[in-house]
């Protein structure tokens, strides 16, 4: 694999190999996305916290396009404007705060309820014959986690198929239109259920969360499930050794723009260049301690991680009872999308 495309390179097979033949490459700059690729574990380590580096506000730019081609984006902008990670100094601290207290208020009601979840959704894993994981299991338990953590119930009707592609700025005009449809129509479910008279910031914040929680969740379960079967095939589900932390990330790289100019190597770094940096890389150090990085570090660091966590450990323990044994059938990569990493359809079979 000599000139990757950065565009899709997230969900193709060759990334794992790449991460791991090529684990002392310099970060390089790729005119196709026009970003600086930064593909090597330590690199990463170095850069996802780096005070030199912010992730950028989105909030402006769908300003400037709905003035420009007479749009309304105002949902889109109302999200970003209540994203943490979409906010800076101040105005993140507090938005920070908000975030994590809410949180962490929620994980014991969401910790309570996960061996009943799990159970609920993974039952078919106890039955020989073929399975769909991503449509029939993991879509439509994420739906449920996700209204359990915000406390608001969608139902199962409510499209938000797009609302984590949010961030994909290689997004035309009419997926925007389906964004900011999607966007807006779960912006009103919230304001009905909390009432009419809640105030922004309530809502904003739970949009935020099934925005930030959505794909990175969907992905992350998706993609682990998908290798760990893969790895251990013709074992049985009872025996094989679950990490603590999931092998696999659905978020493969976070963005971010230069503010201060640096130095890497021979790389030089200047003000308002765009960095990718690849936190998939850490999937081929094998140790949970590098994999905690697919939550990010610093400023920005996840704040569902400990959430995530609980998850996906419910979903290993259940796993781990079952004496049956997995194969992977067929597995198709999600290309709808191009910043996140997720299985459209994982197909496998359980057999005795
Ligand atoms: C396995 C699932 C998840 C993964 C891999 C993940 C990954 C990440 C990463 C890498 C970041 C940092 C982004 C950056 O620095 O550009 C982040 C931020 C964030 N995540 Fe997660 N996430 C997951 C699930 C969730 C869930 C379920 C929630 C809440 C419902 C959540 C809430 C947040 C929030 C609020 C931030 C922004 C923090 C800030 O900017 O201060 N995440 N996540």
């Amino acid at each position: 694999m000599d000139s990757p495309n950065f565009l899709t390179f997230h969900r193709d097979e060759a990334r794992h190999d790449f991460f791991s033949d090529h684990r002392d490459r310099p970060p390089f700059f790729d005119p196709r996305t026009r970003t600086w690729i930064v593909t090597s574990a330590s690199d990463c380590r170095q850069l996802i916290s780096s005070d030199k580096l912010r992730p950028a506000t989105y909030a402006d730019d769908y300003r400037a396009l709905g003035q420009r081609f007479n749009i309304d984006f105002s949902a889109l902008v109302f999200a970003f404007d209540h994203i943490p990670l979409c906010q800076h100094g101040d105005p993140h601290a507090r938005s920070r705060r908000l975030a994590s207290e809410f949180l962490a208020a929620r994980r014991t009601v969401v910790a309570a309820q996960i061996p009943d979840i799990t159970a609920r959704h993974l039952s078919a894993f106890k039955r020989t014959g073929k399975l769909e994981v991503m449509n029939d299991i993991i879509e439509p338990m994420i739906r449920e986690y996700l209204c359990l953590i915000s406390g608001v119930e969608i139902g199962a009707a409510q499209s938000i198929g797009h609302i984590s592609s949010i961030f994909d700025r290689s997004s035309g005009l009419n997926k925007r239109q389906a964004m900011e449809s999607e966007i807006a129509a779960l912006r009103e479910l919230i304001v009905s259920r909390l009432g009419r008279h809640a105030p922004e910031d309530e809502v904003g914040l739970r949009l935020a969360f099934f925005i930030l929680g959505m794909d990175p969740l969907r992905g992350t379960l998706g993609e682990s499930l998908h290798k760990l079967i893969e790895a251990n095939a013709g074992l049985r589900l009872a025996d094989i050794n679950y990490p603590a932390f999931p092998p696999q990330t659905g978020v493969p790289f976070i963005e971010r723009l230069v503010i201060t100019p640096f130095n890497s190597g021979t790389a030089a770094f200047n003000s308002g260049d765009r960095v990718r940096i690849f936190l998939q890389s850490f999937s081929s150090e094998q140790s949970d301690l590098s994999r905690a990085n697919f939550f990010g570090a610093g400023t920005h660091a996840c704040l569902g991680r400990p959430l995530s966590l609980d998850i996906w450990q419910g979903l290993t323990a259940f796993l781990s009872e079952i004496q049956l044994r997995a194969s992977v059938l067929s597995y198709t990569p999600r290309t709808s999308d191009y910043v996140f990493t997720c299985p459209e359809k994982l197909v496998l079979e359980l057999h005795s």
